[in-house]
């Protein structure tokens, strides 16, 4: 970008599409079921659309990732495929099942984990008490309140692997709020797979980590059960390439493109989107932080 100031605006479309381009068709199912199948869903909050009308099929052990600018919607797709949010319409199809109406905890029982963007964890209990609170799917009241701690024993077996199984079984007896941010955003995960998931949804799971640390989590979500499904919101370029081979675009909350991550890394709107023109130099990096 020789010469040329980035605008405020630069991380957005000179001209809103209108829907999804016809020239992306969604995944090849190539025998595969279908995981997640979103039909016109759209989000508004008061006079704000923040998701229109978008429609994906995402097949079974799908690496399959969600890009956008600040702002796009990507993280209210999630939260209306999570449950935490009501879409004003649309469908969304867990396994072939409508889950459109159910409640987060029931989709969790159906095979929905997630992270947020904003770590959620409680920094004062340890590693073990955290992943505990989330093989056992409860909030910390209920185990304060309903049950002794050597109830849980049970499940400490479980709890053992999945730390041993990512690196953090020598932290276990630590305070979450003692671990290094890369710790921490690695712990999110493995609370998430605490519920034994079959449809996982990452959003920014590389946000703030330094290049090693951005490393460590590649790997980690690298060595995952290939039968899983995997959906990532992500803006670094780079852990997005090393985890998904399938990638669709956001704006204004609208679907502009989606295919292999190759081909749309290369498609001229996410070139307008992530460098302000169409034009400009090739670059691994978004032009924003990718933190928020
Ligand atoms: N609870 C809310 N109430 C009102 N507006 C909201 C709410 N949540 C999100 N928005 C708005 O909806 C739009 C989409 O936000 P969203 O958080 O989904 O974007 P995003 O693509 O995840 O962005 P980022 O890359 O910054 O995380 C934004 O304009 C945002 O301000
Ligand atoms: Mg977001």
């Amino acid at each position: 970008m020789t010469g040329q100031e980035v605008q405020p605006d630069a991380g957005r479309l000179t001209e809103r599409p209108s829907a999804g381009d016809p020239l992306s068709p969604p995944p090849p199912l190539d025998g595969r079921e279908v995981a997640l199948e979103l039909d016109s869903i759209t989000c508004r909050f008061g006079e704000l659309t923040a998701v229109e009308s978008v429609s994906l099929t995402i097949p079974a052990g799908s690496r399959f990732g969600i890009i956008g600018p600040n702002g796009a919607g990507k993280t209210t797709l999630f939260n209306v495929l999570s449950g935490e949010l009501r879409p004003v319409s649309g469908t969304v199809k867990l396994f072939g099942h409508d889950v459109t109406r159910m409640s987060a905890p029931e989709r969790v029982r159906l095979g929905m984990g997630r992270t947020f963007q904003v770590v959620r964890l409680f920094n004062d209990l340890t590693v073990r008490e955290n992943l505990t609170l989330a093989v056992m799917g409860l909030s910390r009241s209920k185990l304060q309140l309903l049950r002794p701690w050597r109830t849980y024993r049970a499940h400490q077996a479980l709890v053992e692997t999945l730390a041993a199984s990512f690196g953090l079984g020598g932290r276990l007896g630590r305070a979450a709020g003692e671990l290094s941010h890369g710790e921490l955003r690695e712990l999110e995960v493995l609370l998430a797979l605490a519920v034994e998931p079959k449809v996982l949804l990452l959003d920014e799971p590389a946000a703030g980590l330094s290049p090693a640390e951005r490393v460590d989590i590649q790997s980690l979500l690298g060595r995952l059960d290939p039968d899983l499904t995997i959906i990532m919101i992500e803006h670094d370029m780079q852990v997005l390439r090393g985890v998904v081979d399938w990638v669709a675009v956001l704006d204004h909350g609208e679907l502009v493109t989606q295919g292999p991550t190759a081909e749309v890394q290369r498609h001229p709107r996410v070139r307008e989107l992530y460098l302000g023109s169409a034009g400009a130099h090739d670059r691994d990096e978004p032009s924003r932080s990718g933190t928020s």
